[in-house]
């Protein structure tokens, strides 16, 4: 792995743009090279073994663009396939997925009841409850699956009357009662982060796990000395299935236009 590489962020759609503009914001000087699997999304409802199959695929594409590292931006397929990933990429790439840096950043919070929510597939997975009591961390994780952002926020009902109700519903959930942080464990929460946050009024951390990410890659990438030091050279971003609808939808979720190009993975 050399450090003028460029870094390689995967997710199930456009969504995952997010954790691109976090690692953008921190990481400056890297060139990204995206990956979105439009033709498979969603991948919150499928079955772990087809997200695992389309996450391998995926992470063979870009170890073919040369990445230095490969980001797991999307939850539902760090929670079902990142062991899986990291077999194919067989120590090519780094590979670093969006649960682990949350993990590493419960540690050192002072917070003890912590409520996750993220798609069906994520929180089926119980991958949080799992690493918790795997690493002895002294906290109470409760989860909850809320399958209906993602498709809210696609269609762009964010801060108003629809989303407040839906937002509103979900986080009065009796699950999430008394909770003194909660962790948004998908890639399309970040753009309500503002209303769950006005939701629990300054009472609750709002653990935005697309920052967490972007920062704990910062400091893996320095500590392996693998920051380009160079010009960066010009992102790419891929999807699987391109239509006009996607590449405007791009603006929202990376703050930037960008030009989508048709990756040819499943032919
Ligand atoms: N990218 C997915 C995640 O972060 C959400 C969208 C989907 O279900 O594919 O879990």
């Amino acid at each position: 792995m050399q450090a003028n590489q460029p870094i390689g962020i995967f997710d199930s759609g456009i969504g995952g743009l997010t954790v691109a503009n976090a690692i953008r914001q921190v990481l400056p000087n890297e060139q990204i090279v995206y990956f979105g699997d439009t033709a498979h999304l969603p991948y919150g409802d499928k079955e772990p073994y087809s997200i695992k199959h389309y996450s391998t695929e995926i992470a063979k594409f870009l170890l073919k663009q040369n990445c230095k590292v490969i980001v797991m931006a999307c939850h539902t397929a760090s929670s079902n396939a990142y062991n899986e990933v990291l077999e194919t990429v067989n120590g090519k790439a780094l590979v670093i997925n969006v649960v682990d840096p949350v993990i590493n950043y419960l540690k050192n919070n002072k917070n003890k009841l912590i409520g996750v929510i993220g798609t069906k597939g994520t929180i089926n997975s119980g991958i949080y409850e799992n690493k918790i009591k795997e690493e002895q961390i002294n906290k109470i994780v409760k989860t909850l699956a809320t399958p209906l952002l993602c498709p809210m926020i696609e269609e762009g009902f964010i801060n108003d009357r629809i989303s407040h109700t839906v937002i509103q519903s979900y986080l009065e959930d009796e699950k999430l009662k008394n909770i003194d942080a909660i962790v948004l464990a998908c890639t399309h929460y970040p753009l309500i982060k503002k209303e769950i946050n006005d939701y629990y009024n300054k009472h609750v951390e709002v653990i935005d796990s697309s920052e967490v990410v972007a920062n704990f890659l910062k400091e893996e990438l320095s500590r392996l000395d693998l920051l380009n030091k160079e010009e960066r050279k010009v992102d790419q971003f891929y999807v699987s299935d391109y239509t006009e609808s996607f590449e405007k939808s791009t603006r929202f979720f990376f703050k930037e236009s960008i030009r989508l190009e048709k990756g040819s993975i499943w032919s």
